[in-house]
């Protein structure tokens, strides 16, 4: 099938690929020249496991085109997918006007019938605007093209993305329409082969199920932070709570890993933009608001500890911090709401200096915070410990799970560690006269 693309972010250049892969024809269109230009060369602009050898592979064979040219698109595929950012507003709504654009657009140049298909993370009802936004621009074209508007949400994770789009959990197709049902069983059908994966439901509910996912997850997390601060405070250790429960199978061991809050481009402005729309429809949806508070208050926690060590913001100027990780979650380069930025700003902010490794995430860094004075970035996880008075582990990369404790012990002024996501065994920490703070783990406050 032909197919085209709009936007080449996370979502749109894995969702182009992996289709290219089964053998769709794809053409990926972005307003980002530069981005365009590097996919052309072979470069890809994010980091995602796998993602560069199929882009490369379908690119040579043919099957992945990429273009700036908004017009070629349109007139490229039968099948229109939308795959472009939906940040948050100001007031915490989804900022729908790059949807709105791409809709103009396709309302502006198509020629002959199109499928329009959603892939974007949209409040309920934007399903609608999109239809209204191609049938103006149609009508002021005096013309009458036949188009339907499907809802296709996606549930890849950054990280594991390639693997999560060709062996999905479920396809959820948002249409009443059989005709648009139809074709997009055939669009899917590489995906499907093992057994049928995909769902389809109305297009409002299909719209709803992404957020509700999202915010179930964001519940999960929030939960367990909520439970780790309680266990701080009773001297429980929230590791041993998060196995104890985890073996329930009616809870499971997924999501409920205590840490220094959830960030990324997708929980905090779902959940936030979720909030919202309840608002909009006149409920005041309690629970999401308090994922939400639970979650920004997780994400200075880390920052009270160091505060609460220190005995006071006033002597944290002149230290300098070892910082591990900076984006979001391993496996990524996305810095979208990390944890990282924030403990990262609040130490700026106090007179500190930060010494930072990712082994993925230097160069986002470096774009989003430029040359400054007080960071350093690293080339190694080690020679960011050099001369620092104490470690801070903001993402659980694997790289970090068993670093040379005597190395560390050597490098850093204090044998000082604060893990945001409970990385360390307290235990062992102790007995090696670590100071160690992680997160709801009481142990380590009595070891102390
Ligand atoms: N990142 C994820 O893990 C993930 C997972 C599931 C769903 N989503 C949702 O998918 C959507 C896209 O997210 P993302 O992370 O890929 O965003 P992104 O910011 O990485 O990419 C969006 C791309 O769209 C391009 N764009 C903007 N306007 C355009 C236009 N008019 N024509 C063509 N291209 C245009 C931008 O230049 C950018 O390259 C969002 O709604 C997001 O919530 C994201």
């Amino acid at each position: 099938m032909k197919i085209t693309i709009f936007g080449t972010g996370y979502v749109g250049l894995v969702t182009g690929a992996c289709l290219a892969e089964v053998g769709h024809d794809v053409l990926c269109v972005d307003v980002d020249e530069s981005k365009i230009e590097r996919l052309k060369q072979g470069i890809i602009p994010i980091f995602e496991p796998g993602l560069e050898t199929i882009v490369r592979d379908n690119f040579n064979q043919g099957r992945l085109h990429f273009t700036t040219s908004a017009r070629e698109a349109v007139e490229f595929g039968d099948v229109q997918f939308i795959a472009v950012g939906t940040p948050p507003d100001e007031d915490g709504s989804a900022d729908l006007q790059y949807v709105r654009a791409v809709a103009r657009t396709i309302g502006e140049a198509m020629t002959a019938t199109k499928i329009v298909v959603n892939k974007s993370t949209v409040p309920v009802g934007t399903g609608d605007k999109v239809r209204a936004e191609i049938s103006t621009a149609l009508a002021e074209r005096g013309l009458s093209i036949d188009f339907d508007v499907v809802s296709n949400p996606e549930f890849l994770k950054e990280g594991a993305a390639v693997n999560d789009f060709m062996k999905p959990d479920r396809i959820i197709i948002g249409t009443t329409n059989p005709a648009s049902e139809k074709r997009m069983r055939e669009l899917y059908a590489p995906f499907n082969r093992n057994h049928d994966r995909m769902i389809v439901m109305d297009l409002r509910s299909a719209e709803l199920t992404k957020y509700a996912a999202n915010a179930m997850l964001a519940t999960k997390i929030s939960f367990m932070n909520e439970l780790a601060n309680l266990a701080e405070r009773l001297g429980a250790d929230i590791e041993q709570v998060r196995i104890g429960i985890g073996s329930d199978p009616r809870i499971g061991y997924h999501f409920i890993y205590p840490g220094c809050g959830y960030g990324g481009s997708c929980f905090p402005k779902d959940v936030q933009a979720l909030h919202r729309t309840a608002r909009d429809v006149g409920y005041n949806a309690e629970l999401l608001a308090a994922v939400e508070s639970v979650n920004d208050r997780q994400k200075v926690k880390l920052f009270d500890l160091i505060v609460r060590h220190y005995g006071g913001q006033e002597a944290l100027a002149g230290k300098t911090f070892a910082l591990w990780g900076l984006a979001f979650k391993p496996n990524t380069d996305d810095m979208r709401a990390a944890p990282a930025r924030e403990v990262m700003a609040a130490l700026w902010a106090a007179g500190a200096k930060v010494q930072a490794f990712d082994p993925e995430a230097m160069e986002e860094t470096l774009r989003i915070f430029g040359q400054r004075d007080d960071l350093l970035l690293c080339g190694t996880r080690d020679s960011a410990l050099k001369g620092a008075d104490a470690l801070i582990v903001c993402t659980e990369w694997k790289a970090f799970r068993a670093p040379d404790f005597a190395l560390m012990a050597s490098a850093l002024k204090e044998k000082l560690i604060f893990d945001g996501r409970n990385v360390y065994d307290p235990k062992r920490l102790a007995e090696d006269n670590w100071l160690y703070y992680g997160i709801g783990r009481g142990l380590s406050i009595s070891a102390r």
